[in-house]
């Protein structure tokens, strides 16, 4: 399924749509690829654990199992099905700083034993419950601007993390790194530059105290474009990324990520149909097969907004979105310029992989989109 030209998009678009009805949620397999290509050429020296928590379905680990990456995990769910998919403990991070304790467990009977922590309780939890783990500490670094701020529930104050990693040793872990998350979709590269900064220092304080720290993960964060007059800004923030490791890492560092967004975010293309329409308050409203309570829940969950599209060409008008749930939260955006549309017209959205499908629910009865997955 290819954009351009875009009399040929369209064609696709229609014979899904023909084939398999809406809403839809296409998976695009040569994006993924794409999108994992280009980040092992901007970022050569760093090597992506795929976040699966950005896009679960069972098609893009297959995917990425497939071309080799390593995966971020959160809990017994996520393990269970990259084991189903042979995929071993050594491509696996537990990058869920909580943990259960019960999920603890299930990483040690299945050997995945590389973890962050973020509090001296979690540490005590992890030495309890998976006494040889090897452990990274996360630390708090500057969010200012990602779309997703994480450094509000997540990461050790930094001045925190050598005493951290030496009550580790002490509880009989294995530090061995140092983890970090700028917030998602994050736009600020000062926010990386900043943060490599600081885990240098700690890398440096912990060579001159002999714990030998040996992985540096730089977390997730890596932005998309959403709109058409957005700057891909990707490129930019992995040209000054690589710029800074070379500088600050010596290289038997081993540097890796943990990336969601870029990887699967641009694969995604979900496709709507108008399925409902009034006039309120001199303004038009549409309302369409799927919303925010299904797979444009990214717009409550991933505080995000989407690029609407159609075939569609006239006169524009502010008009309404919204979903096709009873509840008037279900608004998609109140400010989108189109013409007029009808009852069956087709409106799309691209680049919505990730935080999307993966969060959406069944409310008033209405499954989450169809996932249909297309080369
Ligand atoms: C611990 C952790 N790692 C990685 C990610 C993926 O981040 P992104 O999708 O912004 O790359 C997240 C997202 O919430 C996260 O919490």
């Amino acid at each position: 399924m290819t954009k351009k030209p875009r009399k040929e998009f369209k064609k696709q678009i229609s014979d899904l749509v023909r084939k398999h009805g809406t809403p839809l949620f296409v998976i695009r397999k040569s994006k993924l690829l794409d999108q994992l290509k280009r980040f092992h050429t901007l970022l050569p020296r760093v090597k992506p654990f795929y976040a699966v928590k950005a896009n679960s379905h069972a098609f893009i680990l297959k995917t990425f199992a497939a071309a080799g990456t390593g995966f971020d995990v959160a809990s017994i769910e996520e393990m269970r099905m990259l084991i189903d998919l042979g995929v071993g403990p050594e491509r696996m991070i537990y990058a869920n700083t909580v943990k259960k304790p019960e999920a603890l467990k299930f990483a040690v009977d299945n050997k995945i034993d590389l973890m962050t922590f973020d509090s001296e309780y979690e540490l005590n939890k992890i030495a309890q419950c998976a006494p040889n783990a090897r452990v990274l500490v996360r630390i708090k670094v500057p969010n200012v601007g990602s779309i997703v701020e994480l450094s509000l529930k997540f990461g050790a104050e930094p001045m925190d993390a050598i005493p951290f990693l030496i009550k580790a040793i002490r509880l009989g872990l294995r530090p061995v790194g140092v983890s970090f998350h700028v917030g998602s979709q994050n736009t600020h590269v000062a926010n990386y530059l900043d943060s490599l900064e600081l885990v240098s220092i700690i890398f440096k304080d912990a060579h001159l105290k002999q714990i030998p720290l040996e992985i540096l993960d730089i977390g997730g964060g890596f932005p998309i474009r959403y709109f058409d007059h957005e700057k891909d800004l990707f490129a930019m923030t992995a040209s000054h990324i690589n710029k800074e490791l070379n500088r600050l890492f010596p290289r038997d560092v081993q540097v890796i990520a943990e990336p969601g967004r870029v990887l699967c975010g641009p694969a995604g293309v979900l496709i709507m149909k108008v399925v409902g329409k009034s006039i309120r308050n001199n303004k038009h409203w549409y309302y369409l097969d799927d919303g925010v309570y299904g797979s444009l829940s990214g717009i409550v969950y991933d505080h995000c907004k989407y690029q609407y599209r159609i075939f569609k060409r006239g006169i524009t008008q502010i008009t309404t979105l919204a979903g096709p749930t009873c509840d008037s939260f279900d608004i998609i955006s109140t400010s989108e310029e189109l013409p007029e549309l009808d009852i069956g017209d087709i409106i799309y959205v691209e680049n919505i992989g990730a935080y999307s499908w993966v969060t959406a629910t069944n409310f008033n009865g209405i499954p989450p989109a169809q996932v249909v997955t297309v080369d």
